[in-house]
């Protein structure tokens, strides 16, 4: 049988990262998340480079040590040829493909978007594995995407945002209510405790599947003025109820995209990844669609929904088994559709 090692490597954002995957299994993954970014309350992408240049040799030497796996053992490099920072991803094609061809193997580029749904399929992502057709949405700082997979490689995208992605409303939303970045996981832990019906947001009207989350954001800013003019202690008195009513308000925009979703393409099997589906209301959220509307659901293990090289791996071993190789000319792509 044929031994085949796939090293993936990742750099489109601000998390450098790299895992080895034998014959589609996962030997190690991992990944150096940059910290420099957190002062500035958001990805400041020079810093994000030069962060990945002093990063990548010790992530990929690490990822190769913890598989145990030499250099010389491996198939192919998989890296992230798009869509992202174009500063961030020069730094990993550069590398993949100088790898690549003083090993003298193949080289093999992945979509980011492509590889956040089809990292279900990693082996040990979650006990069951999605069905084709199913719907693939995808939640994270830098993107909010559904899209219709009907095999590994034949897949669409149906609906996307039209501004901020869903955890970048978020992050800017923690960020009025003067929460430290990313606000995200912050809002969702007072939402816990909070009344979401105490402050009713209007949910922005949006054609179609796509999405827009920058009215909301502005709504909650005017709202925050209006009340913190009245009460300076606004903010500090209401967190919970507002983090919960923010949340309530994000839960119903996507459910209601997904319920559209569903019915349009008569798909009921969806499958979440990106950093936001480890928020607790969208997963209550699917849990009740799933007694409520036969609805099947996925989400991975949580690191494989944040950006990681596993899921670029996976995609590598994909395309190895169908010799689906590129050549050394190749350049990155910062806009780089499904
Ligand atoms: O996938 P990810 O690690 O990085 C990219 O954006 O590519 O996602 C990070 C995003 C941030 O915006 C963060 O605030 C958000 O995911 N996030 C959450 C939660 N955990 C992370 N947003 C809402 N609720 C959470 N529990
Ligand atoms: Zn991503």
């Amino acid at each position: 049988t044929q031994n085949i090692y796939i090293l993936g490597i990742e750099s489109s954002c601000d998390d450098t990262a790299s895992a080895v995957l034998h014959n589609g299994k996962i030997l190690s993954n991992i990944v150096a998340t940059q910290e420099v970014h957190k002062k500035y309350g958001g990805v400041v992408p020079e810093l994000a480079s030069r962060a990945h240049q002093q990063n990548i040799v010790p992530v990929i030497d690490q990822a190769l040590k913890e598989a145990g796996v030499t250099k010389e053992q491996l198939s192919a490099i998989a890296f992230t040829r798009g869509p992202g920072l174009m500063g961030s991803l020069l730094v990993g094609t550069s590398f993949a493909k100088s790898l690549a061809m003083a090993l003298q193997i193949p080289l093999i580029e992945v979509n980011h978007m492509q590889a956040h749904i089809l990292a279900h399929f990693i082996d040990d992502a979650s006990e069951r594995k999605p069905n084709f057709p199913f719907l693939g949405v995808t939640i994270s700082g830098g993107h909010t995407q559904i899209v219709q997979v009907d095999d590994y490689f034949k897949m669409k995208v149906i609906g996307e945002t039209l501004d901020d992605a869903v955890g970048e409303a978020y992050d800017k939303c923690g960020k009025m209510l003067g929460l430290p970045y990313p606000g995200g996981p912050l809002i969702d832990k007072y939402a816990q405790e909070g009344n979401e019906k105490a402050f009713p947001f209007t949910k922005p009207k949006v054609d179609g599947l796509n999405f827009s989350f920058s009215g909301l954001k502005t709504a909650v800013l005017y709202f925050l003025q209006r009340e913190e003019k009245n009460n300076p202690h606004f903010i500090e008195e209401n967190l919970k109820d507002i983090c919960a009513s923010f949340q309530y308000t994000v839960v119903q925009i996507l459910l209601d995209k997904l319920k559209k979703a569903v019915k349009e393409t008569g798909i009921k099997e969806i499958a979440i990844g990106g950093g936001v589906s480890a928020n607790k209301g969208i997963r209550t959220m699917l849990k009740e669609q799933e007694q409520k509307r036969n609805w099947i659901t996925h989400i991975p293990k949580f690191e494989y929904t944040t950006d990681n090289a596993a899921m670029i791996a996976i995609v590598g071993h994909y395309k190895f088994l169908q010799k689906d190789f590129t050549d050394s000319s190749i350049s990155a792509k910062a806009r780089y559709s499904i």
